[in-house]
C-alpha cells in the first residue's frame, strides 16, 4: 500500500460500475477510506465486501444522485459515521444510446437529471464540509463527448458532459483556494457503458493513435493524481485521457 491519500475519506458516486470500481481500488491502494455510493446498492456492497476482505477500508451506501433530498440524507449519514468527506469523485452517469432524432423529453430529462444535476447537487452537498475543514478535492468525470458532441448516439450525454466542464470551472472558482475542482475527459474506456456493436468499437479504435481503448485503471490513476498533493496547483482544469483520439 502507498500513502498518497492516507487518512482521507473518498466518496465515489457510481462506484459499482467499471471506472468507479477501478477508482475505489486505486484510492484504497493509497490508503484512503472509500465510500462506495451507487443506485445499485447490491453492486456497491459486493465491492465493499471484496475490498474490506483484502484489508482495505470501504463502506457502501445507496444513492440516486438525481435526487437532491436523498443526497442530503446520505451525506448526513456519512458525516455521522466518518466525520467528513475529503475527496469527492463525481463518477456516476448514464449513456443510453438513442439517435438524436428519437430522443424524447423523458429521455432528455433523465440523462440531464442524473449526469448534470447529480454532479451539481452532490458537489453542493459535500463542498461545505471541505471548505469548513480548509481542504478538499473534487474530481468530475466528463467525457471526450464534451469535446466532440458525442459518438454512437449520445448527443444528450455529450451535452451533459460539456456542462460538467462548466460546473467544474464554476465550483473551482467558488471553492478556491482551499478546495480544488478538476475534471477528467476520458476517451473510450472498456466498461459496460461502451457495450456497443464491435464494428463501431473497431471504427473508433482505428481513429485512436494509441490503437486501443483505455482500461478503467488508466482513468483511476489520474483521479488519484488529482486527489493527491501532487496536483496542488490544478484547479478548474479538464485532463483529456483519450489515447490521442482528440487533441485539444
Ligand atoms: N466508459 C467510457 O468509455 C467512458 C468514456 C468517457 C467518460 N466516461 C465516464 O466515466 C464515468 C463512469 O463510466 P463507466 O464506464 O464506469 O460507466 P458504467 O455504466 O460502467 O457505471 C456507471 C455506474 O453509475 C451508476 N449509476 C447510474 N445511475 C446512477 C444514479 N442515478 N445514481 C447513482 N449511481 C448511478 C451505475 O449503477 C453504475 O454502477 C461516467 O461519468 C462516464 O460518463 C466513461
Amino acid at each position: 500500500m502507498n500513502e498518497r491519500l492516507a487518512g482521507k475519506v473518498v466518496l465515489i458516486t457510481g462506484a459499482a460500475g467499471g471506472i468507479g470500481t477501478a477508482i475505489a481500488r486505486a484510492v484504497t491502494d493509497e490508503s484512503a477510506t472509500v465510500l462506495l455510493c451507487d443506485i445499485n446498492l447490491e453492486g456497491a456492497r459486493r465491492l465493499a465486501d471484496r475490498l474490506t476482505g483484502e484489508g482495505r477500508s470501504a463502506a457502501a451506501y445507496a444513492l440516486d444522485i438525481s435526487r437532491p433530498l436523498e443526497i442530503a440524507a446520505v451525506v448526513e449519514k456519512i458525516v455521522k459515521r466518518h466525520e467528513t468527506i475529503d475527496v469527492l469523485v463525481n463518477n456516476a452517469a448514464i449513456c443510453p444510446r438513442i439517435p438524436l432524432e428519437e430522443v424524447t423529453e423523458v429521455d432528455f430529462d433523465r440523462i440531464v437529471g442524473i449526469n448534470l444535476k447529480g454532479t451539481f447537487f452532490v458537489s453542493q452537498a459535500v463542498s461545505p464540509l471541505m471548505v469548513r475543514q480548509g481542504w478538499g478535492r473534487i474530481v468530475n468525470l466528463s467525457s471526450i463527448g464534451a469535446r466532440t458532441g458525442g459518438v454512437a448516439a449520445s448527443s444528450v450525454y455529450a451535452a451533459t458532459k460539456a456542462g460538467i466542464i462548466a460546473i467544474t470551472k464554476s465550483y473551482a472558482r467558488t471553492l478556491a483556494p482551499s478546495v480544488t475542482v478538476n475534471a477528467i475527459a476520458p476517451g473510450v474506456v472498456d466498461t459496460e457503458m461502451m457495450r456497443i456493436p464491435s464494428e463501431q468499437v473497431a471504427a473508433i479504435v482505428d481513429q485512436i493513435p494509441l490503437g486501443r481503448l483505455a482500461d478503467p485503471e488508466e482513468i483511476a490513476s489520474v483521479v488519484v493524481f488529482l486527489a493527491s498533493e501532487e496536483a496542488s496547483y490544478f484547479t478548474g482544469a479538464t485532463l483529456d485521457v483519450n489515447g490521442g483520439w482528440f487533441m485539444y
